[in-house]
């Protein structure tokens, strides 16, 4: 039912699954002899989230965070809203934020300038998808999953107006869906 509104598919469920091996590995090898505390923000980075950790080997922390940046559209409106907070403190933690995708960046600039006020040792980004032809604030990832043009996607945690978050993979939406 879904798929009648997608237009091309752009990131397929194998090309994700093996994007989350490559990034778990590097991950590892790079915070080897560290604890690192993953915070994932809601609501998108739910299914990136989960496919990436599995191949993280390390004692990790999980946290989640609640943030909204879009509000039923296909553009951001800049603002960035905090819906839940992290339970725990981030004093001295080593901080990887995993997000689905990073469009203007002002989402994850504002994250990553709050959590290092709030004393981390170090926060790094790691990304499902990068969209740098959208970029507003000057921002490049640490860990990029795959680079798209800028086209607005669906699937895998990303949503339209709150749906289409469950398609096992990422695609173009066709632009009869959010014009109508
Ligand atoms: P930024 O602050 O513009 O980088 O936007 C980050 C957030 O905007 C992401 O976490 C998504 O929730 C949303 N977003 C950006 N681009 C897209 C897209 O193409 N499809 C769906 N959501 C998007």
């Amino acid at each position: 039912m879904l798929e009648k509104d997608i237009k091309k598919v752009l990131v397929s469920e194998e090309e994700i699954k093996q994007t989350c091996i490559k990034l778990g590995k590097q991950i590892t090898e790079d915070y080897k002899g560290k604890d690192p505390l993953v915070v994932g923000l809601l609501k998108g980075c739910m299914p990136f989230m989960t496919e990436l950790m599995k191949n993280i080997d390390l004692y990790i922390d999980i946290e989640l965070m609640g943030v909204q940046s879009y509000h039923g559209g296909t553009q951001s409106t800049g603002d960035v809203k905090i819906t839940r907070d992290l339970d725990i403190p981030v004093k001295g933690r080593d901080i990887l934020i995993a997000e689905d995708i990073v469009d203007t960046a002002k989402t994850i600039s504002v994250i990553t300038k709050l959590l290092k006020y709030r004393g981390a040792n170090s926060v790094e980004v790691v990304t499902l998808l990068d969209k740098p032809a959208g970029r507003v604030v000057e921002f490049t990832p640490k860990y990029i999953g795959v680079t798209i043009p800028k086209e607005f996607v669906v699937g895998f945690g990303l949503d339209y107006d709150e749906k289409y978050r469950n398609l096992p993979y990422v695609g173009v939406l066709k632009e009869e869906v959010y014009t109508k």
